[in-house]
């Protein structure tokens, strides 16, 4: 393995106050959204979203992530009719009493249809094994690391001046048939990306206060 310098420039306490700050303020607007509108999104926009995404940390390296754009209205048809018939089951039948109940104060049902109205979806698979030499190898920490970039992906997209939703249709292998996806990868998550609808309303929660969530020892 080749080294190089570390391309890094020490800022004053000043600016990295500032810059914690400012980006803490920043990501505090983010919300998971449900109302999508079909407003068009530049292309450049998705393609630094991804990029962005690419620079996480991975385990070893291996960068076990692979990012797919439904942008083909027939495609998100058919992911949408193939999701609601999974959450119809999952709604009526699958989810726990206690599930339903968590649900309850979202908002949300069977019906998803942001899944063709959002211009973009990214479909994020995470790849089990390395398939790039002869003998396929296991990949290492494969949800840590896709889970980091999903993070960077989020953040990058709220950067960005748009929105998405975390999406898990359970179970989600019809997205690894429709997709067309090779035997080393595993849906992961469901991400639509677009503006929101004008009228789009998020359900009012909070987050845990920092002594809850933190400790120094
Ligand atoms: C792993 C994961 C799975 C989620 N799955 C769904 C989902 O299937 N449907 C949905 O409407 N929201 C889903 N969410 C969104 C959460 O409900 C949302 O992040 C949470 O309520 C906090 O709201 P916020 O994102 O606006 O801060 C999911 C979020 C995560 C992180």
């Amino acid at each position: 393995m080749a080294f190089q310098k570390l391309d890094f420039i020490e800022l004053s306490k000043e600016e990295m106050k500032k810059r914690s700050g400012d980006f803490l303020e920043m990501m505090k607007s983010r919300r998971s959204v449900r109302n999508f509108s079909d407003k068009p999104v530049p292309r450049q926009i998705i393609d630094n979203i991804i990029n962005t995404a690419a620079t996480a940390p991975s385990g070893a390296n291996k960068q076990p992530w692979k990012f797919v754009v439904v942008e083909d209205p027939k495609i998100k048809k058919q992911i949408r009719i193939a999701a609601e018939k999974e959450e119809k089951e999952f709604y009526g039948h699958r989810a726990t009493k206690e599930w339903l109940e968590d649900l309850n104060r979202f908002g949300t049902d069977w019906q998803k249809p942001f899944l063709e109205a959002a211009p973009y979806l990214i479909v994020v698979f995470k790849q089990v094994t390395d398939t790039s030499r002869k003998e396929a190898r296991k990949n290492y920490h494969v949800s840590e690391s896709v889970g980091i970039a999903v993070g960077f992906l989020l953040a990058a997209i709220h950067n960005a001046g748009l929105v998405s939703l975390t999406h898990t249709p359970s179970p989600m292998k019809f997205l690894q048939e429709i997709l067309k996806r090779p035997d080393n990868e595993r849906t992961y998550l469901l991400i639509p990306v677009g503006y929101p609808t004008k009228d789009a309303e998020v359900p009012i929660i909070s987050k845990k206060s920092f002594d809850d969530i933190s400790t120094f020892v």
